[in-house]
């Protein structure tokens, strides 16, 4: 096991009806943003109890920030905190909100002349205003954790970011909600929980027996809830472990002291940016062929995995290996979601080598867990994926 330091901040409140405590939590005299998307929270009833329960505060909205939230809207939303000299962010949907408050949360102290600097300078993102969520999806795991990730449409990017300053305060976990959620973003949701374990765990054996068996519990878990919540999202214990699944699954503690690959999630928010793809599918399109192309490197940890979650006992490590990457794209075809590129676009056939080369241009020259997968990989990995 690695060495690690580890410190998460952010209060969890989880449970039903729980979104009636938010008063009690934000800093009394805050004036507050209140940060919405396309506009779900007002047909499902949780807006309602949002502006009850902050019946005391002065709250200013701003909704309409879309799924993959949009750098130029967000800008937007920066004028509205200076103007109105707001002190305290709230935001009420899935990551796409969480996201986009984040970045609100470091653009509203920056000094700095262009916010976007904060996803391209590289630098860990240190202040910020105070800000918390009340999570109306799971998915990312945005609700506990520093990280965000924002698109510029103008420049077909999608660029990841974050500090410690970007942990909310707090965030209310109602599994309620989700009972409103349509069913294919249920699917985007285990599916982008489910690749978040794997990106912490499907690297090479690290002597972490507990962090691996972590992983290897949300993984199963998943599994096992999924069927019941896609057939009846009102089902609150399927609900529940789903969500707290979403949660646990990047929240940083299964990532301690093991080594992390990400090259899925990097080469996925290319799709998004390039074709608009949900952002969990555009996972399960890149993992099979990610961990097909890596097999070599990744043999032990996949062999483990298929035994340990798809009870895969027999044969070679490397028939194991494969066997379990099958289970992995069986996986996401029985929740609906498709894994091949050509499925969702007809346009696909120059991303390999696009994205091969914007890989080049920013420098991104060794992805993975040991640094070793090239633009020229990442060409082929795409490519599998066609
Ligand atoms: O916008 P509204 O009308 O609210 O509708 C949303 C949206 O259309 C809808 N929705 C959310 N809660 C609902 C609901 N509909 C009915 N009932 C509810 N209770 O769902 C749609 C998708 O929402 P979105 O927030 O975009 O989904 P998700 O949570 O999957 O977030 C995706 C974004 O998060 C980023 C992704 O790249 C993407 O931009 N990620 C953030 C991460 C992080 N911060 O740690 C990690 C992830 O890997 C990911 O990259
Ligand atoms: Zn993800």
């Amino acid at each position: 096991m690695n060495n690690f330091e580890f410190k998460n901040p952010t209060k969890i409140i989880f449970g039903k009806d729980k979104i009636a405590n938010l008063a009690k939590e934000i800093p009394a005299k805050a004036k507050i943003l209140l940060l919405y998307g396309g506009g779900s929270i007002k047909t499902n009833g949780v807006y309602d109890q949002v502006l009850k329960a902050l019946s005391g505060f002065e709250v200013v909205e701003f909704g309409g920030i879309p799924a993959n939230p949009e750098y130029a809207i967000l800008m937007k939303a920066l004028q509205v905190i200076k103007s109105q000299k707001i002190t305290f962010l709230l935001a009420v949907g899935g990551g796409s909100v969480i996201d986009g408050t984040k970045f609100l949360s470091a653009a509203a102290v920056y000094e700095e002349e262009t916010p976007w600097n904060l996803l391209t300078s590289g630098k860990p993102i240190l202040k910020g205003m105070p800000f918390a969520s009340v999570l109306t999806l799971p998915a990312t795991g945005s609700e506990m954790n520093s990280g965000f990730v924002l698109t510029r449409k103008e420049t077909k990017e999608k660029l990841a970011a974050g500090g410690p300053a970007l942990y909310p305060l707090f965030s209310i976990l109602d599994p309620q909600v989700i009972s409103s959620i349509p069913k294919n973003q249920i699917a985007n949701g285990l599916a982008d929980a489910y690749t978040h374990v794997l990106e912490q765990y499907m690297t090479y054996p690290n002597d972490a027996m507990l962090q691996d068996r972590f992983a290897e519990s949300i993984l199963q878990t998943l599994v096992e809830v999924a069927p019941a919540i896609l057939k009846d999202p009102s089902d609150y214990n399927a609900a529940s472990n789903f969500m707290w699944c979403c949660t646990m699954a990047l929240n940083g503690l299964i990532g301690q002291g093991v080594p992390q690959d990400w090259a899925v999630h990097m080469i996925g928010h290319e799709l998004t940016a390039m074709f608009g793809i949900d952002h969990a599918c555009t996972l399960a399109i890149i993992a099979p062929s990610h961990y097909r192309y890596n097999i070599e490197a990744k043999k032990e940890k996949l062999a483990q995995y298929a035994e340990r979650i798809w009870g895969i006992t027999t044969g070679t490590i490397d028939e194991k290996a494969q066997a379990g990457i099958d289970k992995t794209e069986e996986f996401f075809h029985s929740i609906g979601i498709k894994t091949r590129l050509s499925e969702y676009t007809p346009d696909y056939s120059g991303a390999a080598e696009k994205i091969s080369k914007r890989f080049t241009a920013r420098g991104w020259l060794g992805l993975g867990e040991r640094q070793k997968v090239a633009p020229a990989d990442v060409a082929k990995i795409v490519e599998m994926c066609y």
